[in-house]
């Protein structure tokens, strides 16, 4: 999984909770998902898991013991459940089965997930897993509303054919899915009710139909903020240049190609946005013509020499609008020492709130990195020198800086 796809978790304690459906093999992967980003994982399972799964797999992945009986004296006493309930920031039931949705919508505390989730008053995250007729069924979806408004939040299930042969809704949602909304849940929601434009990836501007004059941009940063930005529980709206990284979960992806193709679509979802981050590399420059049929070499010569004009500086144009407008964070990429008074200089011209500056010579650094090093530079002075970053971590970094700006 690309890096800026995965929430960070680190040292987040995430109670697994592992009831008997075919899909618990799937809990696996979960499991090992979730330790991959740091999360401390405890597992407990049903007595119908075990059935499905071995505890040793969950063992193994979680790096923990297992908690599996209610009733033994000796896991009782190293693991007990209202020590697991009381440490868990937040309780995942995947899969949930028919079964396990009827218990906690009934608060059955006949077994050991029953009785952890009554003696537990964090955050619940649901996958059910089950037959479609058993899922669509009126004892079940009145179950689901029960759960629903007792506030726990449920991922999927997802269409598709079951392992029953049925097809439908009723299939566990896909590891990655359940952990991107692991991250949501953790993520807390300071951008909620907010809605965030973020530009990523380079532009292409066109010289004939098969070439264009591009830049080394990955997008990376630009997605890491859209993730972010949507886990934190904005409405994001990304404005990506052609690039082959996957969506974000939760976002909406608006694709262009060129600086003018950008410009359009920003200022279009700019009005109403809360705030706008143009992490996007957009050419400065464009070929002044565009040849409506491949340039032949004997048409060029011996050299080809072209005429290039400016694009229309976006950020810049936000920038200098008059009235209401949104939060602006611009990005600058710069190299060699100058980087930051060459910063601070492009957060005046610009008219921007937040500037990300990073030096994209420095190892670790820039375009095709999976890292960044930067400082962030504000208005009044703010100076914020980041160490080097996961681009994840520094997108979360940043849209910390652009809740506290909302907030003035
Ligand atoms: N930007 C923009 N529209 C452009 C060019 C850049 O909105 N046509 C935005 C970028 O998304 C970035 C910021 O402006 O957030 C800085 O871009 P940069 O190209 O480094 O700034 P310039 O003012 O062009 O400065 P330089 O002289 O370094 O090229």
């Amino acid at each position: 999984m690309e890096s800026f796809l995965k929430p960070d978790l680190t040292g987040r304690r995430v109670l697994l909770a592992v009831s008997g459906g075919v899909a618990a093999y799937k809990a696996a992967e979960l499991c090992r998902l979730l330790v991959r980003c740091g999360g401390a994982v405890q597992v407990m399972m049903t007595d119908a898991a075990r059935a499905f799964v071995g505890e040793a797999t969950f063992a193994a992945l979680s790096g923990r013991q297992v908690a599996t009986g209610l009733f033994d004296p000796q896991q009782e006493s190293q693991i007990g459940h209202i020590r697991l309930a009381d440490e868990a920031e937040l309780l995942v039931c995947a899969p949930t089965t028919a079964d396990l949705l009827a218990r906690l919508a009934h608060g059955l505390a006949g077994d050991l997930v029953g009785t952890v989730y009554l003696a537990y008053a964090g955050p619940v995250l649901l996958a059910p897993a089950m037959n479609v007729r058993m899922w669509e069924h009126p004892a079940t979806q009145a179950n689901v509303e029960t759960l629903v408004r007792r506030g726990h939040r449920f991922v999927g299930p997802s269409r598709g054919e079951m392992a029953c042969g049925h097809t439908g809704p009723g299939r566990m949602a896909e590891p990655e899915e359940i952990l991107q909304a692991v991250g949501a849940c953790l993520a807390g929601d300071d951008l909620r009710g907010r809605r965030i434009l973020v530009s990523a990836g380079g532009t292409r501007e066109p010289l004939d139909p098969v070439r264009y004059l591009g830049n080394r941009s990955s997008g990376r940063m630009g997605f890491a903020l859209a993730a972010e930005a949507s886990a934190r529980g904005a409405e994001v709206v990304l404005v990506a240049g052609p690039s082959s990284l996957p969506t974000p979960y939760g976002v909406q992806r608006v694709e262009v190609e060129s600086a003018a193709e950008m410009a359009r679509a920003v200022f279009h979802h700019a009005a109403g946005a809360d705030a706008v981050i143009m992490a996007a590399a957009v050419a400065d420059f464009r070929p002044v013509e565009r040849a409506e049929r491949k340039v032949k070499k004997k048409d060029v010569g011996s050299s080809w020499t072209l005429s290039l004009e400016p694009t229309t500086d976006i950020l810049g144009e936000l920038g200098a609008r008059e009235g209401r407008r949104p939060l602006l964070v611009g990005f600058a990429a710069e190299t060699g020492p100058e980087l930051e008074a060459y910063a601070s200089a492009k957060l005046a011209a610009k008219g921007c709130d937040l500037l990300v500056a990073n030096d994209v010579l420095q190892p670790g650094s820039g375009f095709e990195s999976e890292t960044n090093q930067a400082v962030i530079l504000g208005r009044e002075g703010l100076r914020e020198v980041m160490a080097l970053l996961e681009k994840r971590q520094l997108a979360a970094r940043i849209l910390d800086r652009v809740v506290r700006g909302l907030a003035r």
